[in-house]
């Protein structure tokens, strides 16, 4: 079966992560764009907890068939084939994403042919609506507020050069769960930053390996601030997880946090266990090679510098990396992931990065491409030279450079 996957403001990151969770699904990466990611799947796929594993994803379906755009009558009944006729009252919407080629706007065309299948619906007596939006894509909020996945249905257009695909959307993210878990918690130190959540669940992602397991990988965040990570490892369903930080304010909001999240959204805390630690000391407190993998965002220096301050925070961080990486080796177990964030410093639209990677080399540690190597030549791929993928938010004067390490 033919999946399509519609990326999230970093494509680069929501394939990363789509690859690494369907690695052993993939039979064939059809094709890829800034907009949407094509695979072909082997086995059975439950969309829906794939949906709510993936932070980077905002809309998965299957396509169903191909339509020729130049024919307004194809268009027309490609449409009315794909409603499903026995619903009281009908909802339906139309989205178009660009897979490839030169971008078209079809928007007149849809329109014109919506209204053409509204009229065939109401001569057949069934109600409808079609649900528009001044966007070429329907937003998952309109889909979820429009109850379009529940009681109709939403047909997307894929267009690579001159065919085009159809698909139907089989599931979205949940806005409202983003909304409140981010939004909706207890404790949030914002003046010490905060990872946003969709970000923790795709490093979480990442972080797995072959030998992972939910039941018995332990996941350590050593610098867990108010537990963002800690709180999407909960949710993703791993049952031993630990958060740790030297500031004991920190721990304080992360434990509230998480009380929080049981009661609102989660049953049970299972094996969370928060506690004080430096992470320079950190494996006096935790067990040599226990740890299944590490993913985290440390301290990535104030929110406000000066540019003659910039070297200084930049050697200071690179110290207080290097002692992190150096317990790392201690308890994380051989062959184990690392996922981090490393700040990236930006003045005058230079940006600063971390120039600690051939030290950590010394270390022992060695870099793994978020992305397959097949893949690094698409224009879509967007990979540093250091192998890592930058996330960042216009105006951001720290941004944030995602890595991952491995120590055989
Ligand atoms: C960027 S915050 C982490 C934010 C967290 N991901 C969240 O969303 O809440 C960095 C945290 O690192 C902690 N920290 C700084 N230096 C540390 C050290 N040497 N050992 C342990 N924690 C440290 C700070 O107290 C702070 O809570």
């Amino acid at each position: 079966m033919t999946y399509f996957f519609i990326l999230g403001n970093n494509p680069t990151l929501s394939i990363a992560e789509i690859i690494n969770v369907l690695s052993k699904q993939i039979v064939k990466i059809e094709k890829l764009s800034s907009e949407v990611l094509l695979i072909k799947l082997s086995g059975k796929v439950s969309v829906l907890e794939l949906q709510n594993q993936l932070g980077g994803t905002i809309k998965i379906g299957q396509t169903v068939d191909q339509v020729n755009l130049n024919s307004f009558s194809d268009l027309v009944d490609k449409i009315w084939q794909n409603l499903p006729k026995n619903l009281s009252n009908l909802y339906f919407g139309l989205s178009t994403y660009y897979l490839g080629g030169q971008k078209r706007d079809i928007s007149r065309k849809l329109k014109k042919a919506a209204l053409e299948v509204k009229a065939r619906l109401k001569k057949q007596g069934i109600a409808c609506r079609w649900v528009e939006s001044k966007e070429k894509v329907l937003s998952s909020v309109i889909l979820q507020k429009n109850k379009l996945l529940s009681s109709g249905t939403e047909i997307v257009f894929l267009i690579d050069n001159n065919k085009c695909y159809i698909g139907k959307t089989l599931s979205c993210q949940s806005f409202k769960n983003y909304v409140l878990k981010d939004f909706g918690r207890p404790d949030r130190i914002i003046e010490k930053g905060m990872i946003p959540p969709k970000l923790g669940q795709i490093m979480l992602n990442l972080s797995r390996d072959p030998s992972f397991s939910l039941e018995k990988t332990l996941i350590l965040d050593p610098f867990c601030g108010s537990g963002t990570i800690l709180q999407e490892a909960l949710l993703m369903g791993f049952k031993s997880i630990i958060g740790t930080d030297k500031n004991k304010r920190a721990i304080v909001s992360a434990q509230k946090n998480l009380e929080w999240l049981v009661q609102n959204i989660k049953q049970s805390l299972g094996g969370v266990r928060i506690f004080y630690s430096d992470v320079r000391k950190i494996s006096k407190k935790i067990r040599a090679k226990s740890v299944g993998a590490i993913v985290t965002e440390p301290y990535l220096g104030p929110l406000k510098f000066s540019s003659s301050e910039c070297s200084f925070i930049i050697r200071e961080l690179g110290q207080l990396y290097l002692s992190a990486f150096e317990q790392f080796s201690i308890i994380l177990k051989t062959n184990r992931k690392v996922v981090i964030i490393f700040p990236i410093f930006r003045i005058r639209n230079k940006q600063y990065f971390l120039p600690i990677l051939d030290k950590l080399k010394n270390q022992g540690w060695q870099i793994q491409s978020p992305i397959p190597h097949s893949l690094l030549k698409s224009s879509v791929i967007k990979i540093t030279k250091r192998e890592s993928i930058i996330y960042s938010r216009p105006g951001q004067k720290v941004l944030r450079e995602i890595l991952i390490f491995k120590k055989a």
